[in-house]
């Protein structure tokens, strides 16, 4: 495409989400863990903005790792790329050679560079081979997906994860399709679902109709909710008191993990009435935003990617009482 890491992906709330981290990032030999690294643009103005500080940026996509890696070549050793899923944040502490992170950042989904690869499968707008894969060493794609799962659980997928209304029509009109011939390019799955739709359905506002689809396969493809799933805690428990957690999801089964998350860190955990908060009940987390912070109406405009996103922020007060840590994380 011979364009660079910075023209390919506008970071969403750039300047927020360093405002947000800055604070824990002062003293010498601070660490950052970027969990999305992408084209590496939020890490760029974090080494920028905190010269003391040193970067560790995840990301499960070789050509994201190559390319940020390039664009950040400049500030040689504070960077460092470490090729994994978000929730490796262990792998992640230890590449930096550190015992705990001072703040780190998820900016959840897919980067432009993904979307507009055509070979990459992941738009419904442009024919290509049904990939979908975030990291192209694991060996399940899309197309694999939709030779394998039964009726039913193609019809769960697109209903969770892409809160698909003709979930059950578009997995039955799946598995009608491959008894004769399997699928595997992306305009025929989005020419099958505009089919497998009620006329009214198609020229419905919100977008293509196979939107939806497209959206819950990459979900089910990269395993995106489980693997958050754990991210999350695992993020929380990696920083040290004082450290800081920024998470953008955009839609709201990720917003949805991420929200029980810090509410669960930042209640206090004791029936109603009890005269005394034990220690082990006190939260350990501060939010630092109230709700979930949106776009400005400018950015939204600007970069449409900003316009579901859905910024959350806290701040660790304590370590994790001990009753209180997930088992996994
Ligand atoms: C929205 S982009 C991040 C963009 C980045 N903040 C920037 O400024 O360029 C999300 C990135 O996270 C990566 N990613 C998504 N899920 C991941 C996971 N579970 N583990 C590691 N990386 C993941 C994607 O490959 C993609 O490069």
């Amino acid at each position: 495409m011979g364009q660079d890491a910075a023209s390919r992906h506008v970071p969403v709330m750039r300047d927020r989400c360093v405002d947000l981290m800055a604070p824990a990032l002062q003293r010498e030999g601070a660490v950052a863990i970027d969990g999305t690294l992408g084209m590496g643009g939020h890490t760029e103005a974090l080494l920028e903005r905190c010269p003391q500080a040193r970067v560790v940026g995840i990301d499960r996509d070789e050509q994201a790792i190559a390319l940020a890696s390039e664009r950040l070549a400049r500030f040689g050793d504070r960077f460092i790329a470490h090729h994994a899923t978000y929730d490796d944040m262990a792998g992640a502490l230890a590449a930096a050679g550190a015992e705990s992170a001072d703040a780190i950042l998820l900016d959840l989904g897919v980067s432009s560079l993904q979307i507009d690869e055509p070979e990459r499968g992941f738009s419904y707008a442009q024919d290509a081979p049904l990939d979908m894969r975030m990291d192209r060493s694991e060996t399940r794609n899309a197309a694999d997906l939709l030779r394998e799962e039964d009726e039913r659980e193609l019809a769960r997928i697109l209903k969770v994860y892409g809160e698909e209304r003709f979930a059950p029509r578009i997995a039955r009109a799946i598995v009608r399709r491959r008894q004769t011939t399997p699928l595997t390019r992306s305009t025929e799955l989005a020419d099958l679902v505009l089919e497998a739709m009620p006329a009214a359905a198609r020229h419905a506002p919100g977008g293509h109709p196979a939107k939806r689809t497209f959206q819950a396969l990459r979900i089910a493809v990269n395993r995106e909710l489980e693997v958050l799933d754990r991210a999350v805690p695992a993020a929380i428990e990696a920083v040290g008191v004082g450290g800081r957690v920024v998470i953008m999801s955009y839609h709201s089964l990720e917003d949805r993990l991420v929200k029980h998350a810090f509410a669960v860190g930042s209640e206090v955990d004791v029936p109603p009435g009890l005269p005394v908060v034990p220690d082990e009940a006190q939260p350990y987390l501060r939010l630092l935003t109230r709700g979930a912070e949106k776009a400005s109406p400018e950015e939204a405009e600007s970069n449409p990617r900003s316009k579901p996103v859905r910024l959350r922020a806290a701040e660790r007060l304590r370590p994790t009482p001990p009753s209180r840590r997930r088992r996994d994380a």
